[in-house]
């Protein structure tokens, strides 16, 4: 690690290193994510290096060496032994360091520590669910702040892939077969995660955030069992449900058919199925939705939605009908 290390205090002398990030990347939020960056800026400076003076030996050999008269010949070089050692020897030796740095790097990234905490991700069209050993689920990543945390992921339907950029972190999420990664966030904030694997229509809009809280927030949160709904209505839980677990990413709120339908006036109204039939949208037929979505299509939509059954208590089914009663116009008609 003495070269690793070295070169790495070397990039760092070159990169004022900003909490707020660089013009190249974003903050470096994880305890292996300043290794990664360092690597990152040592191959980037070598390459412009390199670059600045090939290019300067390519315009000055083709200044210099221009034929001026016709008939001009250069001169007759067999070889340089010397010059070609030099140019074997050299990026020999900076190919070695690359490959050095880069798997100590990538073994301490594929190996996570004993003492880390186990959460369970799961990735679903188009959201993230994530399972705590006290039980408790959530749609947003809540970790305390140094301490190990090792994620554990799969799929339920497509590839996703997890990613946050200000850890440096990223990783494929399967349908059928587990991937794990894991990070340290040293310090309390928040930082969003994105899915970078093209998933499908609402594939950019699979977006949470990790919540780094410190250790005494961290055990409250667990204890008040994820916060759900602290201090809300149920109108407000369900508004917030609605946001976080992914409903937004295919249902407007104003009218407007996204993905699926949009649930303005819907409660309390006749809604027609693909196969024809009309039913009420009351309470039990939310909870049907939510539940076994396939049973009752919405004529004209695909049947793409994703059941959220062992996904929402009874409390937050209630809340989500709570809400869509508000965006009725004749709440509770019928
Ligand atoms: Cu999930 Cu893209």
């Amino acid at each position: 690690m003495n070269t690793a290390s070295w070169l790495g205090a070397v990039s760092n002398a070159l990169v004022a290193e900003a909490p707020k990030g660089t013009f190249w990347l974003p903050p470096a939020a994880s305890t292996t994510a300043h290794n990664t960056d360092n690597l990152f800026y040592f191959i980037f400076y070598l390459s412009l290096f390199f670059f600045v003076v090939i290019m300067a030996a390519m315009v000055a050999f083709a200044v210099r060496y221009r034929r001026r008269k016709h008939g001009e010949k250069t001169a007759d070089i067999h070889g340089h032994r010397n010059l070609e050692i030099a140019w074997s020897v050299i990026p020999g030796i900076l190919l070695m360091v690359i490959f050095f740095w880069g798997f100590t790097g990538f073994m301490d990234l594929a190996v996570p520590p004993a003492n880390a905490l186990d959460i369970r991700v799961t990735g679903q069209k188009w959201v993230w669910a994530f399972d705590y050993p006290e039980g408790i689920n959530s749609n947003e990543l809540v970790v305390p702040a140094g301490k190990p945390v090792r994620l554990t992921m799969s799929s339920k339907d497509v590839i996703h892939s997890f990613y946050v950029p200000d850890f440096r972190i990223k990783r494929d999420v399967l349908p059928n077969r587990y991937t794990v990664l894991w990070f340290e966030a040293p310090n309390p904030g928040e930082h969003n995660v994105f899915c970078t694997e093209y998933c499908g229509a609402q594939h950019s809009g699979m977006l949470t955030k990790v919540k780094v809280l410190a250790q005494a927030d961290y055990d409250a949160w667990i204890a008040s069992g994820g916060g759900l709904g602290q201090g809300l209505s149920p109108v407000e839980l369900g508004q917030k449900l609605f946001q976080s677990k992914g409903c937004v990413a295919c249902h407007s709120v104003d009218g407007k058919p996204m993905v699926g339908p949009s649930l303005k006036d819907i409660y309390g109204h006749e809604v027609e199925l693909a196969d024809g039939t009309k039913v009420m949208a009351d309470d039990n037929y939310i909870r049907q939705s939510l539940m076994d979505p396939a049973s009752q299509v919405v004529k004209g939509f695909a049947p793409v939605m994703p059941t959220f059954k062992g996904m929402l208590k009874d409390q937050e089914v209630n809340a989500l009908i709570d809400y869509l009663k508000t965006l009725s116009a004749e709440p509770g008609a019928h």
